[in-house]
């Protein structure tokens, strides 16, 4: 809906100056951004991301950050949070060799990744309260998240409330993703407890946007970096 990247990002700045001048309530505290992989798509959901207060963590401290979540979710806190946060994942942390007694290798991940088991949802989900999917993937890499997990997590109370599948591999390494979303309307609601995907933005479950052709929405820069 905007004229230029530089209004979108303008946009998110202005939404920046209030979350650093107001806060955000402690009680859906820290909000943790967790973005999958390193690559072009990660970088471009991490510029944006970059334009608001932020913090980024390890993910070997998410359990840490979110021990403080408990704390600040006292019934008379009126405590207020001036910041989000980031973790960028990569395959390490997503996955770990079924054989104990190896460590993890990316090389022996990509040639074997049958001999590796998925953790993302034990190390990583538990803690995310949006996951910017940005990660190449094929079928024979165990997937992201399964139907499974999420239904587990969201049963342990996983903060968990969207899901921007930039990668948009249908039904792939998110697996409840199970069709792309037009520009006009992005999002879907998928209710775990159901197995059931929603137009309206509701009810419970985890928003999810999967649009398939987003680098149309800055064909103008586009055109530009291309002449
Ligand atoms: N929705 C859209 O409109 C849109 C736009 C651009 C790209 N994409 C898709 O996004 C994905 C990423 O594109 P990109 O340009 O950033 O690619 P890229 O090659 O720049 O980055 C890919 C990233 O994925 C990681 N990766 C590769 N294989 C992996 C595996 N098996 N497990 C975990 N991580 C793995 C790499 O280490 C790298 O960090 C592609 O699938 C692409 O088709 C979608």
């Amino acid at each position: 809906m905007y004229p230029s990247l530089a209004a979108a990002k303008a946009a998110v700045i202005a939404i920046g100056e209030e979350i650093a001048t107001f806060g955000l309530p402690s009680g859906i505290c820290p909000i943790v951004f967790v973005f999958t992989g390193t690559g072009n798509v990660s970088q471009g959901a991490q510029e944006i991301f970059k334009l608001l207060p932020h913090s980024f963590v390890d993910a070997g401290k998410l359990p840490e950050l979110s021990a403080a979540r408990s704390l600040s979710q006292h019934p008379q806190s009126s405590k207020r949070v001036f910041q989000l946060y980031g973790c960028v994942v990569s395959s390490r942390d997503m996955v770990t060799p079924k054989d104990p007694t190896r460590c993890f290798n990316k090389a022996d991940y990509y040639a074997h990744p049958e001999h590796y088991k998925p953790v993302f949802h034990e190390r990583i989900a538990p803690y995310a309260s949006a996951i910017v999917n940005c990660m190449y993937w094929e079928r024979r890499f165990p997937r992201l998240l399964s139907i499974d997990q999420l239904q587990q997590l969201m049963k342990n109370g996983c903060p968990l409330v969207g899901i921007s599948d930039i990668t948009c591999d249908i039904g792939g390494s998110i697996e409840f993703v199970n069709k792309s979303t037009s520009i006009e309307r992005p999002f879907f609601r998928y209710d775990p407890c159901t197995n059931s995907c929603h137009d309206d933005m509701e009810g419970n479950g985890v928003i999810c946007l999967a649009v398939d052709i987003l680098p149309t929405e800055f064909s103008k820069e586009v055109g530009s970096f291309i002449e």
